[in-house]
């Protein structure tokens, strides 16, 4: 089903968002000396690299060009094996749903208990306020199913997993070695700071605002400030930027205000990610319109 649910959201996303200011992928590129990324449409795949480790967070789309996005940033499909996945959404697994190219089959996927219901046909994954049902994802690659609060490691890699149900009932972001928060489909970065994830696409908004209350409460208690890297909004490190406005969500149904000027007009348009930018210096964080005044 992923090539298709590809292919119709390529098509059929730009009618729906084009030049609205909600979809603001970072191209490929590199965040920082471990952290670089893949440019899908209007979504970000993730690989963290320590100590010649690399770990991929989220599978992307079913996308054409990939391992070709993955070469510019000198990374091997087949060298990676261990992929951590937010949530069960096609353009958080594309890569690696059953009708998908095969380039991570060996790879163990880390994923949420409760999101994992989703693949075992337990729960139905809904969007549009429970009005639109989604097709079931078929997933073949071993799993490990992890939980809130859970510390594991890969090599000396330390990964904590958060669960944060909202946009989906068992969405986990997941803290690798307490500097980096990888917070797939949580956080919404406006030009004004952080909202919960769009409206349209949660199980449950209030619960998705609820659980990023929370999630910046455990940061804080714990001091912990992290660089946070979001699905489809790019990157901060300013805290506050991040939780600006988590009592409130992207309404994806307007144009959004104020109106980030680096937005892409339509994200599914990226004529503009190219291999000669992968190199020219790190990918900027997000735009923040309280810095420019
Ligand atoms: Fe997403």
């Amino acid at each position: 089903m992923s090539k298709k649910a590809s292919e119709f959201q390529e098509k059929v996303m730009p009618l729906m968002y084009s030049g609205k200011g909600i979809f603001k992928p970072l191209n490929t590129g590199k965040i920082d000396e471990n952290v670089s990324c893949v440019r899908e449409y209007i979504a970000n795949i993730f690989f963290y690299t320590e100590n010649g480790t690399t770990i991929m967070i989220d599978a992307g789309y079913n996308y054409p060009r990939l391992k070709e996005k993955m070469g510019w940033l000198g990374l091997d499909p087949a060298e990676i094996k261990h992929i951590l996945i937010t949530h069960q959404d096609t353009d958080h697994v594309g890569a690696v749903e059953r009708d998908g190219d095969g380039l991570f089959k060996n790879a163990k996927l880390y994923i949420g208990e409760i999101e994992n219901k989703y693949l075992t046909g337990e729960k139905r994954r809904k969007v549009i306020y429970g009005l639109y049902k989604l097709p079931y994802v078929t997933i073949d690659n071993e799993k490990r199913l992890v939980h809130d609060g859970e510390v594991f490691y890969i090599e000396d890699i330390k990964i904590e997993c958060f669960l944060v149900p909202g946009h989906t009932w068992g969405h986990i972001d997941y803290l690798i070695d307490d500097r980096y928060l990888f917070t797939g489909d949580t956080i919404w970065f406006g030009a004004d700071g952080g909202y919960s994830f769009i409206n349209m696409l949660a199980e449950d908004n209030d619960l998705a605002k609820k659980s990023l209350a929370e999630l910046e409460n455990k940061l804080r208690e714990r001091k912990l400030s992290p660089v946070i890297i979001t699905g489809h909004t790019g990157w901060s490190d300013d805290l506050e930027f991040c939780f600006a406005h988590k009592d409130k969500y992207c309404n994806s149904w307007k144009k959004q205000k104020p109106v980030d000027p680096n937005a892409p007009y339509n994200g599914y348009d990226e004529k503009d990610d190219v291999e000669e930018n992968v190199g020219k210096g790190y990918l900027p964080r997000a735009y923040d319109c309280r810095s420019q005044k």
